[in-house]
């Protein structure tokens, strides 16, 4: 079998009001390198995955393991090279981008016994919700969801001109804690202002009304909850349509923020007005400025079978 590259986004979920449902795709990138041999390898490589496991109880490998056992099989063993730009527990979708590149490195080293829909129900189980995986997985906007008769999804082309602007702190913030702040129960209205604001954010983003974002993406359902463990979060929620901010919300489970603005307009003054917040706080940190990322999870092949890894090897972009 010709070495293989897998290449998944990082994602936003939630968007607002969207909790567990609703996210996008940010091209950076968690990249596999994947070699059928006859023994297994493990190999983490660069400073962000420094002290991550290098055998396999690896996230990644055991990714590639639910594939097979999706489909009641053995994996085939191989040398597994991982690698990734995106930042680890910060609200990007870190753990979703591994999942979805490994299950997807696993189907591919099976002869893909599974179709994208199966890949994705393997991915929302296991993570417990799909609005990370989805874009992760499928690229775009993905609106989906998972319950006992499995995931469903559709997924939005991004409207024209829509970028996203990140806040990355330099502080790591664990899904576990920050759900660990969310109340049981909600009442009757609060479910009621949550469903009707996803339902508009779903229907203003497919429909490119860039000027209803910022009333769609209000949410009381866990940013204020964890506002606290944000520094900074309530400030930006309110203010940065002021500053040049078409919507605003939590990325994900934090502490990564993120604006949207309109990819035509210079961003300068809402890098500012984020990064003087960010010192009000006390916080260090990058804002950056990205476009959607729309192609989702890419296996590529590498020609040359003898270099995997070597500069100028060609790679031939493939269906998932
Ligand atoms: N929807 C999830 C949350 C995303 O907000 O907890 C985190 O992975």
């Amino acid at each position: 079998m010709t070495p293989f590259t897998v290449r998944a986004p990082a994602s936003s979920a939630n968007l607002g009001p969207g909790f567990d449902s609703l996210g996008l795709s940010v091209p950076l990138f968690t990249t596999l390198r994947v070699t059928k041999q006859d023994v297994t390898e493990v190999v983490p490589l660069g400073a962000e995955l420094e002290g991550t496991p290098a055998d396999e109880s690896n996230y990644v490998y055991r990714a590639m393991l639910l594939a097979a056992r999706r489909v009641g099989r053995e994996l085939p063993p191989a040398r597994v090279e991982i690698e990734t730009e995106v930042p680890l527990a910060r609200g990007l979708g870190s753990s979703a981008a591994a999942l979805v590149a490994g299950i997807v490195a696993g189907n591919e080293l099976l002869g893909r016994p599974l179709d994208d829909e199966a890949v994705l129900d393997v991915a929302a189980r296991e993570e417990g919700h799909p609005d990370n995986v989805a874009p992760a997985l499928f690229g775009g906007i993905v609106v989906a969801t998972l319950d006992r008769l499995g995931t469903h999804y559709v997924r939005l082309e991004p409207p024209a001109h829509l970028g996203v602007t990140v806040l990355i702190p330099d502080f790591e913030l664990s899904t576990s804690k920050a759900r660990a702040v969310l109340p049981k129960e909600y009442s009757r209205a609060d479910a009621v202002h949550a469903l009707s604001h996803a339902a508009l954010l779903a229907a203003a983003l497919s429909q490119e009304r860039l000027d209803l974002l910022r009333h769609a993406m209000q949410d009381y359902i866990h940013q204020i909850w964890r506002a606290p463990l944000v520094p900074g979060l309530s400030d930006i929620l309110e203010e940065a349509h002021r500053h040049g901010a078409l919507g605003a919300a939590l990325s994900g489970a934090g502490p990564t923020v993120l604006c949207f603005h309109d990819a035509r307009e210079d961003t300068g003054r809402l890098h500012a007005y984020l990064r003087g917040v960010m010192r009000k706080n006390g916080l260090t940190g990058r804002v950056e400025d990205f476009p959607i990322d729309t192609g989702g999870t890419v296996v590529s092949r590498v020609q040359d079978a003898a270099s995997p890894s070597s500069p100028g090897a060609s790679r031939a972009p493939e269906r998932r």
